[in-house]
């Protein structure tokens, strides 16, 4: 087995924190930068991925032999697509060859949440990511929000002795508000999180908490540059930033435990898509969100990010 591969979960307390979208646009940018990627479609309740990589055969997922299909055993294999050949985006086609492969594992259209994460299942998980180590430098699972099957899925199959060896890192995205920072302490450390759920399927607490990073999405900048704003709403922004990183210090989910953070960015407030670097020379995404695609995909695939905290 080649060693080097990097298992990548992504999950959030909350729905709609922009997983999927930072998973994407972080697996693209992997990918430019030479690697082999796979991103596998977990959230199994609703397939998006193929709608982020503009693929529109599979833009909720494929009619059959899904992600969710082939680990409940009614496929033998999971559909892979390659992305390169079936986007139906031009600018993004055109990557390739230059760039590593991007493989993607969609899920089942119509497919549900599994109810209960039976041995079968796990094990059939396990054998699927330990087959794509084989081929990819980097495997991207987008889970489903919250303390799903999923995640009990991905924690159990980790923990087995095919896995336990192997490089996985734990991603909690959230937006940059209260409840949503709360919401993401509350996944890793509260009860029935990622860390209890992981000790008990037989992680080592500390070493799961080691490889568990943060990743705030779609952060206001509390000063706005454009309009001419009143100086007391920009001293009540700033006021607030200022106690949301009190709140996430606080919370353990201060700078140290931080991947990284996306600007708002006005473009995926209206579409979910890939940031692509001619969006920013045609001065239609901002050049702050590919750059903070770039230093989250950097920062991930960096050892020194993942020493001891
Ligand atoms: N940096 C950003 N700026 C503005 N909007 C963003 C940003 N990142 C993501 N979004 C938007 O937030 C919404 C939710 O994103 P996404 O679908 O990726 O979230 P999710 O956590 O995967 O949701 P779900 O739980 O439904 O799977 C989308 O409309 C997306 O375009
Ligand atoms: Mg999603």
């Amino acid at each position: 087995m080649r060693g080097g591969t990097v298992l990548v979960f992504s999950t959030s307390d909350k729905g709609g924190t922009g997983r999927s979208v930072t998973s994407c646009n972080i697996a693209y940018r992997l990918c430019v930068s030479g690697r082999n990627v796979a991103y596998v479609d977990f959230d199994f309740g609703s397939p998006t991925a193929g709608a982020l990589f503009e693929i529109s055969s599979v833009e909720r997922g494929v009619a059959v032999g899904g992600v969710h299909s082939y680990l409940l055993g009614e496929s033998g294999t999971a559909a892979r697509i390659d992305v390169g050949t079936a986007t139906d985006r031009p600018d993004l086609e055109r990557l390739w060859p230059r760039s590593g492969r991007l493989v993607l594992f969609p899920g089942d259209e119509g497919g549900a949440e599994f109810l209960t994460s039976d041995d079968t299942v796990v094990t059939r998980c396990a054998e699927l990511l330990v087959a794509l180590e084989q081929e990819f430098r980097v495997v991207v699972v987008d889970l489903s929000a919250g303390r799903s099957v999923a995640l009990d899925i991905a924690l159990r199959a980790t923990a087995l002795p095919q896995l336990r060896r192997r490089t996985a890192r734990w991603l909690i995205f959230h937006r940059w508000t209260r409840q949503h920072i709360l919401a993401a302490s509350g996944l890793v450390h509260g009860p029935h999180g990622l860390l209890e759920t992981g000790e008990r399927c037989g992680h080592n607490r500390n070493e799961l908490l080691g490889s568990t990073r943060y990743v705030r999405t779609a952060v206001p900048a509390p000063v706005a540059h454009t309009s001419a704003q009143h100086p007391a709403q920009a001293a009540w922004l700033q006021e607030q930033d200022a106690a949301l990183r009190r709140l996430a210090t606080a919370n353990r989910l201060g700078a140290t435990a931080l991947l990284g953070a996306t600007p708002m960015e006005p473009v995926l407030q209206w579409r979910e898509q890939l940031i692509l670097d001619s969006d920013v020379n045609a001065h239609i995404a901002n050049d702050e969100t590919a750059r903070a695609y770039i230093e989250l995909a950097r920062r991930l695939v960096d050892i020194a990010t993942w020493e001891k905290l």
